[in-house]
């Protein structure tokens, strides 16, 4: 897996998980495009994400994360997308829209790089994710700060 593309962060169930999805994005944007074949893929990886953020959601709930309904929120609107993207191969016989599956993809690789490794930090290292979360407010009130009034 290249690095550019997927943070590992030492917790074998959600690299594990993400390394699958991943991969999975990754066969369908080289994929040539065969319009059954595409959806059926597509398909599949509706499945395996819903699973997969079912499974960190679940987590995030049992370790009481404070960013749950946000992190939530954007499961869902991933999912919402890649829904749309299916109906319309599938419903509107078209072919896949490929830049538009691309962006998801590109979504979903940023939100592991992004939402997901303050998860997994907040799980791996509490004092680090505070301090993070303190230096996110000073910035903040800091970039504020730069606007008149
Ligand atoms: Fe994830
Ligand atoms: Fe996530």
């Amino acid at each position: 897996m290249k690095d550019d593309v997927l943070r590992e962060f030492g917790w074998p169930e959600l690299d594990g998980q993400h390394r699958s999805l991943v991969s999975a994005l990754e066969f369908l944007s080289a994929a040539p495009r065969q319009r059954e074949r595409d959806l059926v893929e597509l398909r599949r990886i509706l499945d395996e994400m819903r699973d997969h953020f079912a499974w960190e959601e679940a987590e995030m709930a049992a370790a009481r994360y404070p960013d749950l309904a946000m992190h939530r929120s954007d499961h869902r609107r991933q999912l919402g997308n890649l829904q749309d993207l299916a109906k319309l191969v599938d419903l509107g016989h078209e072919d896949l829209d490929v830049d538009f599956f691309l962006a998801c993809r590109d979504w979903n690789f940023r939100h592991i790089r992004s939402m997901d490794g303050n998860f997994a930090l907040f799980v791996q290292d509490r004092e680090a994710w505070d301090l993070q979360r303190e230096l996110q407010a000073w910035e903040y009130s800091a970039h504020l700060a730069t606007f008149p009034d």
